[in-house]
Parts: C-alpha cells; sequence; structure tokens
C-alpha cells in the first residue's frame, strides 16, 4: 500500500486523513506497548505505511541479546546504573531501526512513562536520537514542556483520560508557553495496560466515554481560543473503518489503537505473546491494581491468577524491602519495594519479561478489552491499516468486523 493508495483508500471509506505538523498522515497512532511490543520493528513498520508508530521505551535491553548478556543476571547496588545504561542504548538501537524502517514517512513518537524511575533519561535520549514525538502518559508530564524546551521541532503528546486532566495540563503548559501538540484521549473501560482512572471502581465512569470527553474537550479549546489548535486522538476499543469515522464525526483528528498492533505480524513480542492477546474471550479479561498503583487491564493467564487469589494476603503482609528484587528500580514508586499496601505486590518487569517472550504460565500479558479486527488471526500491519483507513477485507478473513 503506497501513500497515494492508502489517501484513496480513505476517500472512498469515508475516512479523513490526518495534516499534522505540516504532513499528511494516515489518522491512525500504533500505541506504545511495553515491555518490548512495540520497538523499532512495528513503529517503524506502521510508520512506513504513512501513520505513527510507537516504541515503548521502558527496559528495550530485553530485545538485545548483547545487552541481556551484559545485565540480564546483575545484582547489587551498582547493576541499576549498568542496567539503565543498557536501556538507553537500547532505546536509541530502536529509533535508529524504526527510522530505517520508515525511509522518512509517517512519523515515530516514543512512549515514556511519566510513573517510570527513568523517565527523565529516556524522554532526553529519545530526544537525542530522533524521535519525532514524544507521547508521555501513566501520570501528569507537566514537566515535558522544560524537558523538551531545546527541541521544539518534536511533537509533545500527552495521554489523558477526562475533559477535566485535558484542561489541568493545557492550562499549565500554556503559561510555560508551550501547547500539547496532540493530545491521546484514552478509554480506561477499554484501553488494555495502565488505565486512567485513580482506582478500579472508576473505569465506569461516564466521564470517560468519548461521546463525553471528546465534546468537553473541544468546548474548552473553543473557550480558551485554542481551537483547532490541539488534534485529540480517541484510545481504547477501536477497531472498525465505522469507529475512525464515528470518532472523527466527534471531534477526533486520529485513532490510537494498541492490542490489534500488537497482534500483528511485524509486532516486536514472541508468536506466544500474541496467540495470548488474540485467542483471549472478553471473560479471560481482567482487571486489578498495578504496582504502579493504577488500575491496568490484562488477561487472566495462570500466573495472574494466582496472584490476585494471593493478593489480599500479600497487601496485608506488604513491608519497605531493602532493595528492589530486580536491582532495577524501574518504577518511581513501586508497590511491592515501598511496602505500599494499596497497590500491587508484584514485581511487573519480571512478569512483562516473561510475557514478552511468550512464557504463558508465569507473563502478565495486558490486553484492551475491545474485539480484535480479525478475531484470532495474525496478519500484517498492512491489513490492519488497509482495514481501518479503507474498509479493506484481506483474503483469507471470515473474522473481520462489518465496516
Ligand atoms: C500489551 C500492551 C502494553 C501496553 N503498554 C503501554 C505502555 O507501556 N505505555 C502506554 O502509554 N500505554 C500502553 N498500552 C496502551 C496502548 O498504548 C493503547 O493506548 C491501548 O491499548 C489502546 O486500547 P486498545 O488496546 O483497545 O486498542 C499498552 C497496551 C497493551 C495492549
Amino acid at each position: 500500500m503506497d501513500k497515494s493508495c492508502a489517501t484513496e483508500l480513505a476517500r472512498a471509506a469515508g475516512v479523513n486523513l490526518w495534516k499534522f505538523r505540516g504532513r499528511e498522515l494516515l489518522p491512525v497512532v500504533q500505541g506504545g506497548m511495553g515491555v518490548g511490543v512495540s520497538a523499532g520493528g512495528l513503529a517503524g513498520t506502521v510508520a512506513s505505511f504513512g501513520a505513527v508508530g510507537t516504541i515503548s521505551s521502558v527496559d528495550l535491553r530485553r530485545l538485545h541479546p548483547d545487552l541481556m548478556e551484559r545485565t540480564g543476571t546483575l545484582e547489587g547496588p551498582d547493576a541499576k546504573a549498568q542496567i539503565d545504561a543498557a536501556n538507553k542504548e537500547a532505546l536509541d538501537r530502536e529509533i535508529r531501526r524504526a527510522r530505517e524502517l520508515a525511509q522518512g514517512r509517517g512519523l515515530i513518537a516514543v512512549n515514556v512513562m511519566k510513573a517510570l524511575d527513568q523517565y527523565e533519561t529516556y524522554v532526553r535520549q529519545a530526544l537525542e536520537s530522533g524521535a519525532d514525538a514524544l507521547a508521555v502518559g501513566a501520570g501528569l508530564p507537566l514537566d515535558l514542556p522544560d524537558l523538551a524546551r531545546d527541541f521544539p521541532h518534536v511533537a509533545l503528546v500527552p495521554i489523558l483520560s477526562d475533559a477535566r486532566g485535558i484542561q489541568l495540563l493545557v492550562r499549565k503548559w500554556e503559561k510555560k508557553g508551550r501547547l500539547p501538540d496532540a493530545i491521546v484521549v484514552e478509554h480506561p473501560r477499554l484501553a488494555g495496560g495502565h488505565l486512567g482512572a485513580a482506582k478500579i471502581g472508576d473505569l465506569q465512569d461516564p466521564r470517560f466515554e468519548f461521546d463525553v470527553v471528546l465534546p468537553e474537550a473541544l468546548a474548552f479549546f473553543r473557550q480558551a481560543g485554542l481551537e483547532g489548535r490541539i488534534p485529540l486522538i480517541a484510545a481504547g476499543g477501536i477497531s472498525s473503518p465505522e469507529d475512525v469515522r464515528r470518532l472523527q464525526g466527534l471531534g477526533a483528528s486520529a485513532v490510537q489503537l494498541g492490542t490489534a498492533f500488537a497482534v500483528t505480524c511485524e509486532s516486536d513480542a514472541s508468536l506466544a505473546f500474541k496467540q495470548v492477546l488474540a485467542g483471549a474471550k472478553p471473560e479471560d479479561l481482567v482487571e486489578f491494581t498495578s504496582v504502579a498503583g493504577l488500575p491496568a487491564r490484562a488477561v487472566r493467564t495462570p500466573w495472574l491468577d494466582k496472584y490476585l487469589r494471593l493478593q489480599e494476603r500479600m497487601q496485608k503482609a506488604a513491608h519497605v524491602k531493602t532493595h528492589c528484587t530486580m536491582w532495577f528500580d524501574c518504577l518511581a514508586h513501586c508497590g511491592l519495594r515501598d511496602g505500599n499496601a494499596a497497590w500491587g505486590q508484584f514485581c511487573i518487569d519480571k512478569v512483562l519479561g516473561h510475557a514478552l517472550a511468550g512464557d504463558v504460565k508465569k507473563g502478565l500479558f495486558f490486553r484492551g478489552a475491545g474485539r480484535l479486527p480479525f478475531g484470532t488471526q495474525i496478519r500484517p500491519v498492512r491489513d490492519l491499516l488497509e482495514w481501518l483507513v479503507g474498509s479493506v477485507v484481506p483474503a483469507n478473513q471470515p473474522e473481520a468486523l462489518p465496516a
């Protein structure tokens, strides 16, 4: 699918292209997915079709055998500095790989979670290694304009979930002389991974519905004199061209998908990982409180099932540890290490690492709540994009949702 073909497909299907910072893009963003699910391979492939590919910055050394050989079994107080250095190097390699694949087409974004201990390091590395955009969620990135001050050409894209958060962030950033270049509006009832609600009981709150938050955000932009200046990207549960048209009708410029890209051929996770996500039924999904203190959504695998049975007991026994079990301290605040009994009590880096490698018994498999466009099939990125913007049903695909 070359760019002009995609443009024609989108026009014929009634989907608007996205004019963003002087470029004409497919209105589809592949969301950042850690650990290692969306690295340079997936993000670069998505961008090569004229869409937006996002590299998740967290613990990318896991995709590099030489870096894992150097750091995979390190212990002791000196381990962290070496692990962090390996991850910096891995992020640089993945951004280069994505740029090579994209050949100047589309956009390459880097996702950095505010909750990470090395948030600033990853932001600085992404800027220096030539990312086109930074997408930051899992916390309010109020300091991002300062960190990116010397890189005005890099788009800054916070990930938020309700109109109140959007208003707060835009007001604070305005005082720093910078507006978000776009905002991802991620729906906590539908998305995968960490969710933008304070607690599990809030996930169903109507304020997160797209037909509430998108009009409210647009009304705020109008009243603040910012009309047409901050494109909105709707994320969570999107699987068809009908969804894209509906959300564009509500005022979104583009849509972001996670799970559907995680199960493409080009996603950087193992085949077993993709099969767990693609094979999960709605009743297999579960919401729980992560070690980062946020609600999260994942597939109920043997590890998660066991953890949830033991969770209460573990929370009662929570206590401050002398050090992180992995000597890595991936999160700035970790329920397990810091003995925070209200938060999760497991090592997230370890279980996400198991999932990446396809260990169905020991891994934590984040997944969105929605149906996948191609059911249980693992298909190329091209098929997914042609379906979303052009209503093209791939050959041998009886399961594609109605357009
Ligand atoms: C396996 C997986 C890992 C994810 N990891 C991250 C992450 O590291 N950072 C982030 O901001 N969002 C993360 N997300 C959220 C996605 O970027 C995306 O916004 C969300 O999945 C959209 O919902 P969908 O899966 O229904 O399309 C993750 C989602 C999945 C499924």
